[in-house]
């Protein structure tokens, strides 16, 4: 029987492109996303992924979920946090709201759903959690203090849950994406991107989410059980760690 995937945020950008790849390796995927029902209808109908709607911020939204996903496809067995968003603004502008909002996607989200699959591949002795964290999390980024620590956050989370559940055949790590081009590259301005970014991409352009997803299919698989615990940096050479 075919393992099954859940990937959050998986019906746009970097996480579609995650949803598809994990398909075509032959995973039986649920695709989650948040509230833009348009593009997750349109996901649906051109590659047959299901998908489901909930805030990953609310804990117990994230309960009723995976219950709903595990009835329909089965255990799961790979998790992908993969959800997330940006509310940038420099620290002395930062509102309590746009600080809120970043920690409690990027950063409780990972912790929410992660407590949801938990208990089962203990259980199961089995299972493959990647968390998709960014390049800003490991060197920090301007006017992103909020973004930037939930995605450290992360790789903290991915190194702690990874010591726990060592022995339990799952495994847990982090892939640090650069700039890819997404919607979520929208927010940022078109001069910035072109006179300030581009040029510290030493590969000399913007990822593509499929080069993300390439290195979620080799983490979950089966015979990456030796792989715990890593950061896997994807950024074009920009920032080597
Ligand atoms: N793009 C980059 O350059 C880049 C670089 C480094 C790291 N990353 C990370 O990679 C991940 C994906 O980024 P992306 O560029 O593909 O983003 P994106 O194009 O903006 O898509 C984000 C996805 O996450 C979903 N989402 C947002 N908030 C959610 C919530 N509270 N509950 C459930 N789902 C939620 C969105 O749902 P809706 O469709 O309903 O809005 C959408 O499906 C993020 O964690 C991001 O931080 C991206």
């Amino acid at each position: 029987m075919a393992r099954v995937a859940l990937v959050t945020g998986g019906t746009r950008g970097i996480g579609a492109a995650v949803s598809q790849a994990l398909q075509t390796a032959g995973y039986r995927v649920a695709a989650t996303y948040a509230g833009n029902a348009e593009a997750a209808k349109a996901f649906m109908s051109r590659t047959g992924i299901s998908s489901y709607q909930w805030d990953i911020g609310d804990f117990d939204a994230c309960a009723i979920g995976v219950k709903s996903v595990e009835s329909s496809l089965g255990p799961i067995d790979v998790l992908v946090n993969n959800a997330g968003i940006v509310r940038d603004a420099t620290l002395h502008k930062m509102s309590r709201t746009q600080w809120d909002a970043v920690i409690r996607t990027n950063l409780d989200g990972a912790f929410n759903m992660c407590r949801q699959v938990i208990d089962g591949m203990r259980a199961r002795r089995y299972g493959r959690i990647i968390n998709i964290s960014s390049i800003n999390g490991q060197k920090g980024q301007f006017g992103q203090t909020n973004y930037s620590a939930a995605k450290a956050g992360e790789l903290g989370f991915t190194r702690a849950l990874a010591l726990e559940t060592a022995r339990l055949g799952i495994t847990v790590n982090a892939i640090c994406p650069g700039y890819i081009h997404t919607e979520m590259l929208d927010a940022v301005p078109r001069d910035v991107l072109e006179n300030s970014i581009l040029p510290q991409i030493p590969v000399g352009r913007l990822g593509r989410p499929e080069e993300i997803a390439r290195a979620v299919v080799f983490l979950a698989a089966e015979d990456a059980g030796f792989i715990t615990g890593s950061t896997m940096s994807i950024n074009g050479g920009q920032y080597m760690i």
